[in-house]
C-alpha cells in the first residue's frame, strides 16, 4: 500500500513552511561530514580504513569515573527505587532535589564564584532546548540576535529553525584571537537597526565553541554595559564550564551580575537580562541523557520558561538518578579534577600531533576541541578553498573534521577539530593520518 502511495503521480501532499525549511542547517558540511562518518565508521578491528569522526563534540574521557560510581552506587540506576513517583506526572518544575543538586554542580565548577537559585532554574532537555525556549521566549519571530562568529552549527536550528528568529553574526578574526569586544557587537547592532532589524539580544558560548577558549572578564564587563545600554537580553551558553583546564580561569557572567547586584546601581537591572544555559551533555559527558537547564533572575522569563518546558521535561528517572550523584560533592571534586586534567592531557597530545604535522591552533584553555589554522593548506583563500581541502581531508586522511565556514567564519582554513571522542590508540591513528596527509600534500605543492 506505501509502495503504491509513492508510486503515485499525485503531487506529494504539503507540509508546513517550518517542516520543509532550509533554515535547519542540516545541508551545512558539519552535518554532512557526520553522514560521511556514518557510512564508513571506523573500527580498528573491523574497518581499520573507515572515517574518524574528529567532528562530534563527545566527551569520552571520563567514562570510567562514571561508571565505577555506579558501580558502588547501584541505587542509582535502579528503575525498582522510586517507581511509582517517577511513573507519575511531574510538574514543570522539575524535582526539587535535583534542581538543588545542578545549583550546587554548577557553583562547584565555578569555583563557588556564583550562586544559583534552584527556584530560578529551569529544566529542559539538554541546551538544545534551553536555548530555543529562550529564543522563544525573548524574541519575536523576524527578530534577531547578534552571534558572534564563529560559532556553534547547531545555532542555526536552534536558534533560528523553528522560532523564525534571525541570526545576525558578528564577526570576529584572527587578529583578535576570534574573540568578540563590545565595539563589534555595537557596531553589527547599529548596523542592523540601521537597516530595520529589532535586534533582541546577544548569545555566547563560555567557554567557546569552536574555539575552545573562555572571554576575559573585562570583555564581559564590556559586553554587560552594551546589553544594558542598547535594552537587550544576553544568553550565555556555558555548556563547557566544567570543561576549563587550563588559565585563565572561567569567569561566568553570573559572577559578573551577581558582583553587580551585590554593589547596587544598575545591577538589578542588568541581571533580568542575563540568562545561563547549560546542560550535562559536556562536563559529566552525558548528551544522551538530555539535561539541561535555564537559569535566569528575571521572574517572567522564569515563569514563561517553566510553561514552555512542558514541551521538553527531562525524565523523572533521570533526574533522580543524576540528583543522587551530582549531590555526592566528594565525587563531584574529584569527578571535576581528574576530568579536567584529562582533557587537558588529550589537548596538548593533540596539540603535539598538530605541530609533527606541521600545523598549530589557537591557543585555548577549554572545551573538547581544538581550532586549527590549515591556512597554509588553501590552495586559494575562499569558502571553496576551504570546502575542497574539507573534502579532500574525508576522502584521503578518512578524518571528518568540521570547516570554519559550518561555524560561520570569515576567514576561510580554519578547522574544529575534536579530541575527546575517541581512544587515545584512535586519536593517534587520526594524528598519524593526518601528517601523512600534510606530508603528500607539501609533496604535491
Ligand atoms: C555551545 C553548545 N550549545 C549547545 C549544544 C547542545 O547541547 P545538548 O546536547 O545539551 O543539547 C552544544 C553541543 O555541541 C554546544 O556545543
Amino acid at each position: 500500500m506505501g509502495g503504491r502511495l509513492l508510486a503515485s503521480s499525485q503531487p506529494e501532499p504539503s507540509l508546513s513552511d517550518i517542516a520543509t525549511s532550509a533554515a535547519h542547517g542540516e545541508d551545512s558540511p558539519y552535518f554532512a561530514g557526520w553522514r560521511a562518518y556514518d557510512e564508513d565508521r571506523y573500527d580498528p578491528a573491523t574497518n581499520p580504513s573507515g572515517v574518524i569522526q574528529m567532528g562530534l563534540a563527545e566527551n569520552q574521557v571520563s567514562f570510567d569515573l562514571l561508571e565505577a560510581y555506579l558501580r558502588e552506587h547501584p541505587e542509582v540506576s535502579d528503575c525498582g527505587a522510586g517507581f511509582r513517583e517517577n511513573a507519575l506526572f511531574q510538574d514543570y518544575h522539575g524535582l526539587k532535589s535535583f534542581r538543588m543538586a545542578m545549583a550546587s554542580f554548577m557553583e562547584t565548577i565555578r569555583g563557588g564564584k556564583a550562586r544559583f537559585d534552584p527556584d530560578r532554574m529551569v529544566l529542559t532537555a539538554g541546551a538544545t532546548a534551553a536555548n530555543e525556549l529562550l529564543t522563544f521566549i525573548l524574541a519575536n519571530p523576524g527578530d534577531a540576535l547578534l552571534v558572534p562568529t564563529p560559532y556553534y552549527p547547531g545555532f542555526d536550528r536552534d536558534l533560528r529553525w523553528r522560532t523564525g528568529v534571525n541570526i545576525v553574526p558578528v564577526h570576529c578574526g584572527s587578529d583578535t584571537g576570534f574573540q568578540v569586544t563590545a565595539g563589534a557587537l555595537q557596531a553589527a547592532y547599529d548596523e542592523a537597526v540601521a537597516a530595520g532589524a529589532s535586534v533582541r539580544g546577544v548569545v555566547l558560548t563560555n567557554p567557546s565553541n569552536p574555539l575552545g577558549t573562555t572571554i576575559e572578564r573585562a570583555a564581559l564587563e564590556d559586553i554587560v554595559d552594551f546589553v544594558a545600554r542598547n535594552d537587550v537580553h544576553l544568553i550565555s551558553d556555558e555548556i563547557y564550564s566544567g570543561s576549563v583546564f587550563a588559565a585563565p580561569k572561567l569567569v561566568s557572567v553570573a559572577e559578573v551580575v551577581e558582583d553587580r547586584v551585590r554593589r547596587g546601581g544598575g545591577g538589578v537591572d542588568v541581571a533580568a537580562r542575563v540568562h545561563v544555559v547549560y546542560s550535562l551533555s559536556k562536563d559529566l559527558g552525558l548528551p544522551g541523557f538530555r539535561v539541561g537547564v535555564v537559569c535566569s533572575r528575571n521572574d517572567a522569563v522564569v515563569a514563561a520558561a517553566r510553561r514552555m518546558s512542558s514541551f521538553t521535561l527531562v525524565s523523572s528517572q533521570t533526574q533522580r538518578a543524576l540528583a543522587v550523584m551530582l549531590s555526592d560533592a566528594a565525587f563531584v571534586a574529584a569527578y571535576v579534577r581528574a576530568n579536567r586534567a584529562r582533557l587537558r592531557e588529550r589537548r596538548d597530545h593533540m596539540a603535539a600531533g598538530l605541530a609533527r604535522a606541521g600545523l598549530t591552533c589557537l591557543r585555548g584553555n577549554a572545551g573538547l576541541f581544538v581550532w586549527v589554522d590549515m591556512r597554509p593548506l588553501l590552495d586559494e583563500a575562499t569558502v571553496e578553498g576551504e570546502l575542497r581541502l574539507w573534502r579532500q581531508v574525508v576522502a584521503e586522511a578518512k578524518l571528518n573534521i568540521s570547516p570554519g565556514s559550518s561555524c560561520h567564519c570569515s576567514e576561510p582554513g580554519w578547522f574544529r577539530v575534536c579530541f575527546a571522542n575517541m581512544s587515545l590508540e584512535t586519536l593517534d591513528v587520526a594524528l598519524q593520518r593526518l601528517s601523512c596527509f600534510t606530508e603528500r600534500w607539501n609533496k604535491r605543492v
